[in-house]
């Protein structure tokens, strides 16, 4: 099967940032607390009508455009969210609706914050197929209405935000594309981090509203435990049945959910710190959404050049988690 590339990447963030003082005064927290255990220092909030396919939809058009296409020229959009904006229709329709892509496959995944990885695996066999030329792929989250406010444990960890890439085939001869992936998950693990209402099991009624069975919860320490080694050893795994080692990455692009996590892989796998793309200071975890945002930056940023090898690596909730390897 032909190689596929990254043609363009975009992203979109609120304009409301949340700092972590603003957030002291409504828990009891510090940003000295915030910062020393996590590396945040402030979360963006989506704005009134901004919702995970309108916040997606502008991602996607900026990739879109970066890709040099046209939206006719996309024949398959997957958005990868745990916040559609509604159970359905997708938040990958309102998107190909919203951008104006006309002749597609449409359809949500939800991976949680492995989302990104699991609709790259996703499209790249889709696009190996022959049978599709552009994907479009979307980690967009809107998690400021399922976190609950009033605990300090889970509120000041996230934010709200989306990233997109554009997957194409490779031209003949050309030297870059994404070469692997190592994907896994564990649903034994699924009361570690989950969000308990709003589904079938526990549908929306008084009660479950008065129990908060419809904000996230998590178990913090036990989700970091497991983050550090899934993550480790999932970028292990594919460094070495790859044979790439650690000094020939120019970039790794991590899940953005805790600087204490990011360098517990730095220094298990012998990359320094400095080769990682961080922006977590600025968005806090965004799920599905950090890895495209900070693909978007890095890409912007000049941080990431042709032929170089860059390693993704994310978790999340299910438990789930992933690894890709490419070249830029
Ligand atoms: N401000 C001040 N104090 C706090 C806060 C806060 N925001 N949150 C917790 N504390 C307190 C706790 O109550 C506890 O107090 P106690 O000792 O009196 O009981 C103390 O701080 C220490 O709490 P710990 O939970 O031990 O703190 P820890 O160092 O483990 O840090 C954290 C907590 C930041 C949540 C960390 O465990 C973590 O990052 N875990 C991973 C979370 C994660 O990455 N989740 C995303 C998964 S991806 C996805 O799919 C969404």
């Amino acid at each position: 099967p032909r190689s596929v590339i990254i043609k363009g990447t975009g992203s979109y963030t609120p304009q409301k940032a949340l700092t972590n003082n603003d957030l002291s005064k409504f828990v009891d927290t510090s940003d000295e607390w915030i910062f020393t255990r996590t590396g945040i220092r402030e979360r963006r909030i989506a704005g009134e009508g901004e919702t995970s396919s309108s916040m997606g939809a502008e991602a996607g058009k900026r990739a879109i455009e970066d890709a040099g296409l046209t939206p006719e020229e996309i024949d398959l959009v997957i958005v990868g969210t745990m916040t559609p904006d509604m159970p359905f229709p997708s938040t990958a329709c309102l998107v190909q609706d919203k951008i104006g892509i006309r002749n597609a496959m449409s359809f949500d995944v939800e991976a949680a914050c492995s989302g990104f990885v699991y609709i790259m695996e996703i499209a790249c066999g889709l696009l190996q197929t022959g049978r599709y030329k552009n994907a479009l792929i979307i980690g967009s989250e809107t998690l400021s209405p399922v976190l609950d406010w009033t605990d300090r444990t889970t509120c000041v960890l996230f934010g709200d935000g989306a990233g997109a890439a554009v997957l194409s085939h490779a031209e003949e001869g050309d030297e870059s594309g994404i070469l692997d992936f190592i994907i896994g998950s564990d649903g034994s693990k699924a009361d570690m981090l989950h969000q308990p209402g709003g589904g079938c099991a526990i549908p929306a009624t008084v009660e479950s509203l008065e129990t908060r069975q419809h904000f996230l919860k998590m178990r913090g320490q036990e989700v970091f435990k497991q983050a550090v080694r899934v993550m480790g050893q999932a970028a292990s795994e594919i460094l070495e049945q790859n044979g790439i080692k650690p000094d020939q990455l120019k970039c790794v692009i991590p899940h953005q959910a805790n600087i204490r996590i990011i360098e517990s892989i730095s220094s298990r796998l012998h990359i320094p710190i400095e080769r990682f793309f961080l922006n977590l200071d600025k968005y806090g975890n965004t799920s599905a959404a950090s890895i495209p945002i900070a693909l978007d930056e890095a890409a912007r940023a000049g941080r990431l050049e042709a032929g170089d090898y860059i390693l993704i690596v994310a978790f999340g909730a299910g438990l789930t988690w992933g690894a890709t390897l490419l070249r830029w």
